[in-house]
């Protein structure tokens, strides 16, 4: 499906969530018409001068309960560029290390009445149970294990650009898919789109009934890269494991890891993908991830930085009058 193929309804019509916690419960259009606003930005964000007004007078608050780079300096910035006043909230110096509850955090953060919260949580469901809580738009910037929606959809920006279409796409997600959101959001968002997806992980890092999600499910990674159009690379997530999941790293690349030998299986002009940060010489040797031309690794930063600005800008637009939107 390309965009080309798509018509939504217009105005609210076309994104009629009040926030963004999960692929789960998008249809394919309202994840086109996410990706189709994105597009803007791309553009925007390689100008010299990136300052638009539209958000200007609203206040975004980034709430991340768990550290980040890439998706707390990207939501930071989206807001920025968008006009926002958009403030960070420093857990390690914030009342929830005197003992404060998550909803009486929510409740505080909702008194302060911000008009998009985004919120990165350890624990699956904690975006939901916010999001419950509040009255302005909740955004999901990880949650535990369960999604990380804008992760997939800037995924899903990076495949269409690249390739122009997802649809028919054989896409090998390789990893530790067990404890993996960017994994979740991906099989539920880029299935979706019309592309097959492939699960590869050692048999104690694949949760039972991923393939019901409808992903193939596969512990042999050379089978699982035969003829694949794209490869996303997954890390370890060690802060989620508590007991021994691997034998040991070395033992992890040997099987799991791709390398510029492995690769080869794919289609010659795979595109290589990891959503960060990366254990280099563990899940991805180096060589393969600084692949010119076929790793979107970088880009994939870029175009998160647009998608979400398009998530900030659509969310946003009840709560600023826009017409078809009120
Ligand atoms: N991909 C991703 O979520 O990266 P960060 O943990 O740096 O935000």
């Amino acid at each position: 499906m390309t965009s080309s193929s798509l018509s939504y309804p217009p105005g609210i019509a076309a994104f009629p969530h009040r926030g963004l916690v999960g692929i789960a419960g998008l249809a394919p259009h309202e994840t086109l018409f996410l990706l189709d606003e994105a597009e803007q930005w791309v553009e925007f964000n390689r100008l010299p001068q990136k300052r638009d007004d539209r958000l200007s007078g609203l206040t975004i608050i980034n709430a991340f309960f768990e550290n980040s780079t890439r998706t707390l300096l990207s939501f930071e910035i989206a807001g920025k560029r968008l006009g926002a006043d958009v403030v960070n909230m420093h857990v390690a110096q914030s009342s929830v290390k005197k003992g404060e509850t998550l909803i009486d955090t929510a409740m505080t953060l909702n008194a302060m009445n911000a008009d998009a919260i985004v919120i990165r949580h350890a624990s699956s469901g904690a975006v939901q149970l916010i999001a419950d809580k509040v009255d302005c738009p909740v955004l999901n910037a990880g949650d535990g294990q369960h999604e990380h929606p804008t992760q997939a959809l800037l995924d899903a920006l990076t495949i269409r650009s690249a390739r122009g279409a997802i649809n028919g796409l054989t896409v090998t997600i390789c990893g530790d898919i067990l404890h993996s959101r960017v994994a979740r959001s991906n099989i539920l968002c880029l299935s979706s789109l019309g592309a097959e997806i492939r699960v590869c992980a050692p048999p104690a890092l694949m949760p039972a009934g991923i393939d019901a999600m409808g992903a193939e499910v596969f512990h042999d990674f050379n089978e699982a890269l035969d003829g694949a159009d794209v490869v996303m690379m997954l890390r370890l997530q060690l802060e989620r494991m508590q007991g021994e999941f691997i034998p040991s790293p070395r033992e992890y690349r040997h099987l799991f890891g791709l390398t510029a030998e492995r690769l080869e299986r794919s289609k010659p002009d795979a595109l290589i993908m990891h959503p960060g940060p990366m254990n280099r010489g563990v899940e991805i040797d180096s060589d393969v991830a600084d692949l010119a031309e076929r790793s979107q690794i970088t880009r994939q930063v870029e175009m998160g930085l647009a998608i979400r600005m398009a998530c900030l800008d659509v969310l946003t637009r009840k709560v600023r009058g826009i017409e078809g939107w009120t």
